[in-house]
C-alpha cells in the first residue's frame, strides 16, 4: 500500500461522553468488530489482565507509568482507526481537553435517559471550538428513555448545532423493538429481543411492507413510527455533508450499545462520513497537507512518570503529515537537536508495541527524558514546519498553596514553575506577593495529587493546600476606559490575578459572578478561551 492509501485511511477520533453514558461499552464494541479482541469485557475488568502481556507493558507496570489506554489502533472495513480516549471521572484533567486537539471527529455518546450531562458539555465546548465534525451516539434505548425529539431539541439548543437523525427509535425500555434507518428507508429490527441479550438477529424490511412490519412490530408501532417519519421527512434539517464535516450538523444515532444494536449501523455510517486526517496550522498560519511527504508530528501530552528512580515520561505525538520510520533521526524543531525518538510505541487494543512504521492521522508514544514540551513539533529535518502550540483550557478548580518549609523556599518556586511549565498545572499569583502564595488552578483533581506527589519526589518539597471556592476564571481582555483591574466593580469573593506572565485574569465563584462583573463594568471584555499557549 502506498503511503497516500495508508493516510487515507485512517480515522482518527475521540469519543466524548458523561461517565457512565456507554463509552467504554460502545468502544468494546468497535474492538470486537474490528476483531481486535474476542470477548465483551475485555476494554476494561480484570480479563484485560490476559491480553495485557507485551514486554513494554511490564515496563510500565513496573516503572509505575499508569496504564491508560490513552489511544487504541484496529482495523475495520478497510480503515485503519486510531480511537482517542477521553478519561472521566477522576482521571478528569487538562490532558482529557489536550487529547481532543490529536482528533479529527469525535463521537459523543449519551444516555437516552439523561441527555446532555455536565462532562460532555464540557468536552463539547472544547470539539466546538475546534470545529471538528461531531457524531452522536444516543445510547440504552433497551431502558426508559427520553422523547427522542426532546433530546434532540436540548442538542440543538444547548450546543447550537443542527441535528440531523440519521435513524428513528421504535419505542424504548421494555418495547424497545429497533430502529429505522432513514437512508435505506427500512427498519432494522431483531428477534428474541429479551431472550438472548448479547445474540440479536436484525431483521430488515422496508417500511412500505406493512404486513410483514406488523408482523414484527405491531401495528400500533408501526403506525406511530409512520407518523414519525412524515414528520422527520418534512420538518427536520437536512442532510449536508458539508455542514457534517465543519461540526455544524450532527448525524444522530440511537441504539444500545450494551446489545450491540445500531452500533455496526452506526460504525458503517460515521466512518464513511468522517474525513481522513485533516491539515494543521503552522505558527504562520500556513496548512500542513498531510499527504504530504514528509514526517511531522505534534506532542499534544505528555505523562510522566510516577517512579522516582525513573524521571522519564511518555510523550504523545499526533502525526500530522508523511510516514514515520523506526530508526530514522528527526528534528525536534524547538530545542533544534536531531535524533532518534526513542522506543516509539502503539497501542493495539490491549497490547502496547513498538511501532516500526506510522502513518499522518495515528499517534505515537515516545520515552522522553524531559526534552519535550506540550505542543512541540517533531519533523524530518529537511522540513520547514513548527505548529501552533496546544492553548491552555480554563481551570475549574483552584487552591492556594504555600510552602511548609520555608528553607525549602528555592526548590519550592524551581517545582512550582517547572512543573507549570511542563503543563501539569496552571500558577498564578495575587498581583501584590510573588511565590510565597501562589494560587494553583487545575482542571481535575487528580493533577493536584500528581503535583503533590513530584513536588515530594522530585523537589523534596511539602506544600499546605487550601481549598478555594473559585470555579470560573476569565483572561482580561480589555478595561472600561481608564479603569485599571483594581478599580472595577466585583462581587466581594471574585479575586483577581495574574499568571507568570503578567496577564491579568479574574477569578469567580460562579457563573453570576461572572455576569455581575460585565453588568456592573461597561466596556470589560472577558474571554473564556485561552489563546496562552503551554
Ligand atoms: P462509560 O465508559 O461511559 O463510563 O460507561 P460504560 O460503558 O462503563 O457503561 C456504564 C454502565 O452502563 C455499565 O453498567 C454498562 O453495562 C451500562 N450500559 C452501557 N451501554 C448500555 C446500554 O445500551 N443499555 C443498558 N441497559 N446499559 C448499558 P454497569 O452495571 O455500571 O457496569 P457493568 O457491570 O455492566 O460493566
Amino acid at each position: 500500500m502506498t503511503q497516500s492509501e495508508q493516510i487515507l485511511r485512517r480515522r482518527t477520533f475521540a469519543i466524548i461522553s458523561h461517565p457512565d453514558a456507554g463509552k467504554t461499552t460502545l468502544t468494546e464494541k468497535f474492538l470486537l468488530y474490528g476483531g481486535a479482541i474476542q470477548s465483551a469485557g475485555a476494554v476494561k475488568g480484570k480479563q484485560s489482565d490476559k491480553h495485557a502481556v507485551s514486554d513494554w507493558m511490564d515496563l510500565e507496570k513496573q516503572r509505575g507509568i499508569s496504564i491508560t489506554s490513552s489511544v487504541m489502533q484496529f482495523e475495520y472495513d478497510g480503515y485503519c482507526i486510531n480511537i482517542l480516549d477521553t478519561p472521566g471521572h477522576q482521571d478528569f484533567s487538562e490532558d482529557t481537553y489536550r487529547t481532543l486537539m490529536a482528533a479529527d471527529s469525535a463521537v459523543m455518546v449519551i444516555d437516552a435517559a439523561k441527555g446532555i450531562e455536565p462532562q460532555t458539555r464540557k468536552l463539547f465546548k472544547v470539539c466546538a471550538m475546534r470545529g471538528i465534525p461531531i457524531f452522536t451516539f444516543i445510547n440504552k434505548l433497551d431502558r426508559e428513555a427520553r422523547d427522542p425529539y426532546d433530546l434532540l431539541d436540548e442538542l440543538e439548543k444547548e450546543f447550537g448545532i443542527g441535528t440531523y437523525a440519521m435513524n428513528w427509535p421504535i419505542s424504548c425500555g421494555i418495547n424497545f423493538r429497533g430502529v429505522y434507518d432513514r437512508k435505506r428507508r427500512c427498519i432494522v429490527t431483531f428477534d428474541d429481543f429479551h431472550g438472548g441479550r448479547n445474540r440479536l438477529e436484525a431483521v430488515e424490511c422496508e417500511l412500505t411492507d406493512t404486513e410483514k412490519i406488523d408482523g414484527l412490530i405491531g401495528e400500533e408501532l408501526r403506525r406511530e413510527l409512520v407518523d414519525n417519519v412524515e414528520l422527520l421527512d418534512g420538518g427536520g434539517n437536512e442532510f449536508d455533508i458539508d455542514r457534517v464535516r465543519s461540526g455544524k450538523l450532527s448525524p444522530v444515532f440511537f441504539g444500545s450499545a450494551l446489545n450491540n444494536f445500531g452500533v455496526e449501523l452506526f460504525l458503517k455510517n460515521f466512518l464513511s462520513m468522517t474525513t481522513p486526517p485533516l491539515p494543521h496550522v503552522t505558527v504562520d498560519k500556513t496548512t500542513v497537507d498531510p499527504f504530504e511527504s514528509g514526517f511531522s508530528a505534534f506532542v499534544f501530552k505528555i505523562q510522566a512518570n510516577m517512579n522516582k528512580a525513573h524521571r522519564d515520561r511518555v510523550a504523545f505525538m499526533r502525526i500530522c503529515s508523511g510516514k514515520f520510520e523506526r530508526g530514522k533521526e528527526y528534528l525536534h524543531v524547538q530545542s533544534g537537536k536531531t535524533g532518534k525518538l526513542s522506543q516509539p510505541q502503539q497501542m493495539m487494543a490491549q497490547a502496547r508495541e513498538i511501532v516500526d512504521e506510522a502513518y499522518a492521522g495515528d499517534i505515537i508514544g515516545v520515552f522522553d527524558p524531559g526534552v519535550y514540551s506540550i505542543g512541540d513539533t517533531v519533523c524530518d529535518p529537511g522540513m520547514n514546519v513548527k505548529y501552533e502550540g496546544i492553548m491552555t483550557f480554563a481551570p475549574e478548580h483552584f487552591a492556594e498553596v504555600e510552602q511548609i518549609d520555608s528553607m525549602k523556599r528555592k526548590q519550592f518556586a524551581k517545582g512550582m514553575n517547572q512543573i507549570a511549565q511542563e503543563g501539569a498545572i496552571q500558577i498564578f499569583f495575587f498581583p501584590a506577593s510573588g511565590m510565597e502564595r501562589v494560587i494553583v488552578g487545575v482542571v481535575g483533581m487528580l493533577q493536584y495529587d500528581v503535583l503533590e506527589y513530584r513536588m515530594e519526589n522530585e523537589y523534596g518539597v511539602k506544600f499546605r493546600r487550601s481549598a478555594m471556592p473559585h470555579d470560573v476564571i476569565r483572561r482580561v481582555v480589555s478595561l472600561p476606559e481608564k479603569t485599571s483591574v483594581k478599580d472595577l466593580r466585583l462581587s466581594s469573593e471574585t479575586k483577581w490575578v495574574k499568571d507568570v506572565k503578567g496577564a491579568d485574569y479574574l477569578i469567580f465563584d460562579g457563573e453570576w459572578s461572572v455576569r455581575y462583573a460585565l453588568e456592573r463594568n461597561e466596556g470589560l471584555e472577558l474571554c473564556e478561551f485561552d489563546d496562552r499557549q503551554v
